[in-house]
């Protein structure tokens, strides 16, 4: 039965370009609504920015343009990523948009009704980063718990919601509900959270700008929090997504684990005390790793699903994502994994299995029969679905690739290309397995299991499966998945996980405090300075050391100028062994940034006499 089906990711704050982990939850929630709309089911997605908040307005002060300027570059980047992605997003919201901002007014309005709502003082921690308020009791010594950085004290008049009134009326839902929370560690957690007591939470901020005005409430923007989470149901008042907020709409949220919070209690919260009907699920996924390291741009190896998509297909990135881990585990990502898959998986299983039958089917020319019965297909494909509606988009891969190898067992087994071998039924069994898959991972690969039907000769849109054989024309088959020999597999993996930053320095490369104090450096002043004959890049200096005048040769001839030398402070390496370097005597070194060339001379911050020790 065909029903109504909306699913929606986070909106992602618009603070960088998204990354594997954003690109994930999207991924997901793509295969999801690609799968109903296969099914025929009414089906609406949505995605979009988290525009508003403290984050983003001191990013945007920290790069000197406005917060709508910088929210608007990275929404531009996210919107294009998804393009690229082949993300199949019926709206693209932001919470900057007028009439989500008119709906979170509207929102707070009825709250405001419910006498939800009253003004207080507020004092207390936030986490910038996690848009997040908390109490001393959940910071570790000082700190955030998530990001482990030190949180900021708050101290402003603000608005508050009355999330402590909504204790039981939650706990009583999710006892008549338990699909609202999945997957079950989630549900325990969030349950255990709210029966441990629920605070009255700080909904307004006065000490910046950049938010929805709270209705008549000058100086005071809604809490962007509530601001995000209301994107879901304002985007359902628009026309592209008009009436998805009905009753009996089966709602997904997909989330990462770690707002679940904000999706599982807050969001439920504010939509009661709103009068409105709640998300069927809110489904927590895992994090990803990076060969087991967290994703961070300090260490530099964040997964740029763009670079990976352009260098081994968009259809092999989402596989190998779908397919690694059980949606809400946590997974680890490695490139050489996903070399491995795409060349067992893509290139071998499923592109061979294409490969032969229509190769065979050009070379018998044979018009083939089927009877579709040695895979055992109706059942495979019940498990399919049935693992599709339970968000479990790694299973139905699985379900998928179970078959696919079945056919490839198949077409060794039967041999038709033994001269008593049943062709037109074995090679008719084999393309049939092939054009319903053709349909059945368009979810998946959107854009590969459209080439499947072209080579299949099917002129049919993606559909879910009729029994019926139909009759198709194949055309010659050209390798869906090509292989990736060893040389470019070096190559790949050189280009994405180029050589890190030199780890700390071994035992072998420290020195002691000791063997430092053998460097006599000390501040020196610069007397004079003149170029060196046929040299390009020396100076010769004189130089004041306080006890003694040094001549020194100083490369630094292509930065500075040696009248802007003279009466200089710069620090000086007295105890260097004397060389001659084209014919002139130098007696120590000062010291300098930059490496070929030297970029600036060191110097000191206040004035200290020629002579003075540096240590
Ligand atoms: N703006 C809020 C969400 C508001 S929704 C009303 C936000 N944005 S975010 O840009 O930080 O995106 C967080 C989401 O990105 C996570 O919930 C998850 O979907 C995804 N991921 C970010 N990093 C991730 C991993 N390393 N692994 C998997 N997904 C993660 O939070």
């Amino acid at each position: 039965m065909a029903k109504r089906f909306y699913v929606t990711t986070p909106i992602y704050y618009v603070s960088d370009v998204p990354h594997l982990g954003h690109a994930y939850t999207t991924i997901v929630a793509d295969a999801l609504a690609r799968y109903h709309r296969l099914r025929g089911d009414d089906t609406r997605f949505l995605t979009g920015t988290d525009d508003h908040g403290q984050k983003i307005a001191r990013l945007a002060e920290a790069a000197s343009v406005s917060p709508r300027a910088f929210a608007d570059k990275f929404a531009d980047a996210y919107r294009a990523a998804w393009r690229a992605l082949e993300i199949s997003n019926d709206d693209f919201i932001r919470t900057t948009d007028p009439d989500h901002e008119a709906t979170v007014q509207d929102l707070w309005r009825r709250m405001a009704e419910k006498g939800d709502i009253y003004l207080g003082d507020y004092e207390g921690w936030y986490c910038v980063p996690c848009e997040q308020f908390y109490t001393e009791k959940e910071l570790e010594k000082g700190h955030c718990p998530v990001h482990k950085k030190p949180v900021e004290k708050v101290k402003e008049q603000s608005y508050y919601f009355r999330l402590s009134k909504y204790q039981e009326p939650l706990l009583a839902y999710y006892a008549a509900h338990p699909e609202l929370i999945q997957p079950e560690v989630r549900r325990n957690e969030v349950m255990a959270f709210v029966r441990g007591g629920l605070q009255d939470i700080s909904i307004s901020r006065t000490t910046f700008q950049w938010g929805v005005p709270v209705p008549e409430a000058k100086g005071h923007v809604v809490y962007v929090w509530l601001d995000a989470l209301t994107n879901y149901y304002s985007a359902t008042r628009r026309p592209a997504l008009a009436g998805f907020w009905d009753d009996d709409v089966e709602i997904v949220h997909l989330i990462g684990k770690e707002i679940s919070r904000f999706h599982a209690v807050y969001w439920p919260a504010f939509l009661m005390s709103a009068g409105l009907r709640l998300p069927t699920t809110v489904f927590c996924h895992g994090w990803w790793t990076v060969d087991g390291e967290k994703m961070s741009k300090t260490l530099g190896n964040v997964v740029d699903p763009l670079v990976l998509s352009q260098d081994l297909g968009v259809d092999a990135f989402r596989y190998f994502i779908l397919r690694e881990v059980p949606l809400g585990a946590d997974g680890d990502f490695s490139h050489e994994a996903l070399l491995t898959r795409y060349n067992a998986e893509l290139a071998n299983d499923l592109g061979n299995l294409l490969n032969r039958t229509l190769g065979m089917v050009h070379k018998y020319g044979i018009v083939p029969k089927s009877n579709i019965d040695p895979f055992d297909l109706e059942n495979r494909v019940s498990r399919y679905s049935k693992h599709m509606e339970e968000l479990q988009p790694s299973r139905a891969l699985e379900e998928l690739w179970t078959l696919v190898r079945k056919g490839n067992a198949f077409i060794d087994e039967k041999a038709p290309w033994k001269p008593d071998a049943p062709r037109p039924q074995i090679l008719g069994d084999v393309l049939e397995l092939c054009r319903v898959l053709s349909h059945l991972l368009e979810p998946f690969l959107p854009e590969r299991a459209v080439e499947m039907r072209r080579q299949l000769g099917l002129d049919e849109p993606a559909h879910f499966p009729s029994w019926q054989s139909r009759t198709f024309a194949p055309t010659v088959a050209t390798p869906l998945f090509p292989r990736i020999d060893d040389d470019r597999k070096k190559e790949l993996l050189a280009k994405w996980t180029p050589k890190r930053e030199a780890p700390p320095a071994s035992d072998e490369d420290q020195i002691t405090f000791e063997q430092f104090q053998k460097l006599d450096l000390r501040v020196g002043q610069v007397l004079s300075a003149e170029p060196v004959p046929k040299a390009k890049k020396l100076l010769q200096l004189t130089i004041d050391i306080g006890t003694a005048k040094r001549q020194v040769v100083a490369g630094i001839a292509e930065t500075y100028r040696p009248e802007e030398l003279v009466g200089k402070k710069v620090i000086f390496l007295a105890n260097l062994k004397p060389a001659t370097i084209r014919g002139v005597r130098s007696e120590g070194m000062i010291l300098a940034a930059g490496d070929e060339q030297v970029v600036a001379l060191s110097g000191l911050d206040r004035d200290a006499a020629p002579g003075t020790k540096v240590r």
